[in-house]
């Protein structure tokens, strides 16, 4: 039995040739695989190859009664360390650029919370047509690691960039992957708590006050620290996003069981406080629909405060987190508000950016980080990059 597993996905270009080739130099190095062969891939290599070098079945189709029953495609997806595509067509990318899952290779790839690593092969054309690169820089930013392609020759008679990387150089690029992965966790043995989304604060059975939070900065702070090795509990209002794997997830409706939650969550060593918590709540929650009443006037709402869930963690004794940060959404003197509110509510750091655009709910977001030592400017980046720095900001506080 190998220590480690690949699920390798052969897509329909020429290199497919070099999928046994592959297996064998990911065997050689005690790398087991399982693997997913696409229609067009299995023109130029045959499944009985495959099959009998991995000594298992060779997955093909997304709707096959024996492989469902045996191990459905989620857990297929879900099944290696690693999913390797190899070849990787410029079809496969712009499918999984796009979220398109329209058969089990690309199912696998959606579906999957391992990480995936993509070895391109197409005609050098085709590699630097602006559709393709920009498929590759979407899934750059999604998390998704490349390696090649290669220059030279191709079977088409063309030379330049486009040629698959070799099977012993995609096999130890692997095995470099998961030595830095282990060793690349800053954040081992430290336990965090993210905040995320909005609050929910119920006027009656059906209607609440609420705000446009989506929750995906702060999902992408829990899921950046939990891959930096810390223990996370991402405490999250409602939101149409997905439970951030490898994160506990609780979920919550107002500030008030928001607060709860977090209180349960401690100690912890940092705390992240990116929910948009709502500042206030309808004093009373009617136990039946408010309806008008005879004389058509609306009926009174009396709003009351939301305890303030960082003020409160950032204030709580010896239980409080040795790193608290909140963050400022602020439509203008952003810098001024922020350094502000650091002191206020007794955090430690705050990120603070300029919330005038379309930065909640939208892709990317750019921040100013502000700490007792002054501040930083961060470049716009996706709320995923933005994530990754600040991870790495928190591990290099740890470090010292
Ligand atoms: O005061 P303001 O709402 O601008 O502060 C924003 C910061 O405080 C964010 O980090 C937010 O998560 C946090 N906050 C909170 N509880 C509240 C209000 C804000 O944790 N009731």
């Amino acid at each position: 039995m190998s220590l480690k597993r690949v699920l390798l996905i052969v897509g329909g270009g020429i290199s497919a040739y070099k999928a046994p080739e592959l297996v064998r130099a990911l065997d050689k190095r005690g790398i087991g695989c399982r693997v997913i062969l696409t229609q067009a891939g299995s023109q130029f290599v045959t499944p009985l190859t495959l099959a009998s070098l991995t000594k298992d079945d060779v997955h093909q189709e997304l709707f096959n009664l024996t492989h469902e029953a045996k191990m459905g495609h989620i857990e297929l997806s879900r099944s290696a360390d690693l999913v390797l595509v190899a070849p990787a067509t410029a079809d496969l990318i712009g499918k999984v650029a796009h979220g398109l899952a329209n058969d089990l290779a690309s199912t696998a790839l959606l579906a999957t919370d391992k990480p995936v690593l993509m070895a391109p092969a197409m005609n050098v054309r085709m590699w630097e047509h602006p559709a393709v690169q920009r498929n590759l820089a979407t899934l750059r930013a999604d998390g998704v690691h490349f390696i090649g392609p290669d220059e030279g020759a191709m079977a088409c008679g063309e030379f330049g960039l486009g040629r698959m990387a070799e099977p012993e150089a995609i096999a130890a690029a692997i095995e470099v992957f998961w030595h830095k992965a282990c060793s690349d966790k800053p954040l081992q043995g430290k336990r965090a708590i993210v905040t995320a989304g909005p609050t929910l604060e119920a006027l009656d059975p059906i209607r609440f006050l609420s705000n446009r939070s989506s929750g995906k900065q702060g999902y992408a702070i829990a899921h950046a620290l939990a891959e930096a090795g810390a223990e996370v509990t991402l405490v999250s209002g409602p939101t149409a996003l997905n439970d951030v794997p490898g994160v506990s997830m609780v979920r919550v409706e107002s500030a008030r069981e928001m607060l709860e939650a977090c209180q349960s969550a401690l100690p912890v060593d940092i705390f992240v406080a990116v929910a948009a918590v709502a500042d206030w709540r309808p004093e009373t929650k009617a136990e039946v629909k408010l309806k008008l009443k005879g004389d058509a006037k609306a009926p009174a709402m009396t709003l009351v405060e939301n305890p303030d869930i960082l003020a409160t963690i950032a204030q709580s004794g010896p239980k409080r987190p040795k790193l608290v940060i909140g963050f400022a959404a602020e439509t203008h003197e952003v810098l001024a508000y922020a350094t502000a509110k650091r002191t206020k509510k007794g955090c430690d750091w705050v990120v603070a950016n300029d919330v005038s655009g379309d930065v909640m709910g939208g892709e990317s977001n750019q921040i100013l980080l502000v700490t007792a030592e002054g501040h930083q400017s961060w470049p716009e980046a996706p709320k995923a990059q933005i994530a990754i720095r600040l991870a790495e900001e928190i591990s290099a506080y740890f470090k010292t």
